[in-house]
């Protein structure tokens, strides 16, 4: 099979480096001094690590061609989301009042359809997977409902494919941005989204493989929530009893944001409520 039909790291490194470069990287200016103080800080935590380990040669061999390989497979924005984001996260949202945050992983593409309350995401006629109804109500820390507010959503198929990402889902599959209704509520159809393996093919594969660890994230709901006036949430929702909650390969898990669906009384499903808090844009 060639890379175009099948979900290769390389083709979906080479789709989250462009995404990153034609979304972000423009807008990334940091001073001389934050340069120095960081690179120095990374480079000395290199370096201690080869006196104390003593790393050989060849180890450090080994290190060299994975790095080239990394940039290769275009698998440097999947590596900084599954093993520094996380921090990053911390970092930035530490005093945030509200709702919790987590990464937004490398999956993310902006401008998704605008979809009314009660919404049904884009899928396929045979879209795979059991329906989940997803509803809830955005507020403000005071318990103001946000009329209006946005709900974006995005999140892997029932195989673990992220559209735009993998090849022949198309391009908007399972991606949307629903507008809560004059009461911040909102309501969204879709499918339960697949427990997901980062791509094992490639560089960080490789890693992973190498250091006999495993490349699984739980089954998650990426999602950006935001009204005019407030900070706008990047999150992530997860499901009850998925086994790899506890061992996020990402580290993205935290107690809030896990779901417990329950089944549709008329049987077409599961269904969870969720509410958004939002905090005061500063
Ligand atoms: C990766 C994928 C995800 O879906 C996510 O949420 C975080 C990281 C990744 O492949 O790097
Ligand atoms: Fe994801």
């Amino acid at each position: 099979m060639s890379v175009e039909t099948t979900a290769t790291a390389a083709a979906s490194g080479a789709n989250a480096t462009e995404r990153f470069r034609s979304d972000k990287s423009a807008a990334a200016e940091v001073s001389t001094e934050r340069v120095n103080a960081l690179a120095s800080r990374v480079v000395k935590a290199l370096v201690d690590t080869v006196m104390e380990e003593k790393v050989s040669y060849d180890e450090y061999n080994a290190l060299k061609s994975w790095l080239i390989k990394v940039g290769e497979d275009g698998e440097w924005p999947l590596f900084l989301d599954v093993w520094i984001e996380h921090a990053v996260e911390e970092v930035a949202n530490a005093d945030r009042e509200g709702s919790k945050g987590t990464i937004e992983g490398p999956y993310y593409v902006p401008g998704s359809p605008v979809l009314e309350t009660p919404a049904t995401l884009p899928m396929r006629d045979d879209e795979p997977g059991r329906p989940l109804l997803f509803q809830g109500r955005v507020t403000g820390v005071n318990g103001e409902p946000l009329a209006g507010a946005s709900v974006e959503i995005w999140h892997a198929d029932d195989l673990g494919f992220y559209s735009q990402f993998a090849p022949d889902v198309p391009e908007w599959n399972l991606r949307g941005t629903v507008i809560a209704d004059s009461e911040g509520v909102y309501q969204v159809n879709t499918v339960q989204p697949a427990p997901y393996q980062i791509p094992t093919d490639g560089a960080c594969g490789q890693l992973i493989a190498s250091a006999g660890w495993h490349a699984w994230r739980p089954a998650h709901l990426h999602l950006k929530v935001s009204a005019p006036g407030y900070q706008l949430i990047t999150t992530q929702l997860y499901f009850t009893a998925d086994e790899h909650l506890s061992d996020d390969i990402a580290s993205a898990v935290k107690p809030e944001l896990v779901l417990e669906p329950k089944d549709k009384a008329d049987g077409t499903g599961r269904e969870v409520s969720y509410d958004f808090v939002l905090a005061s844009a500063a």
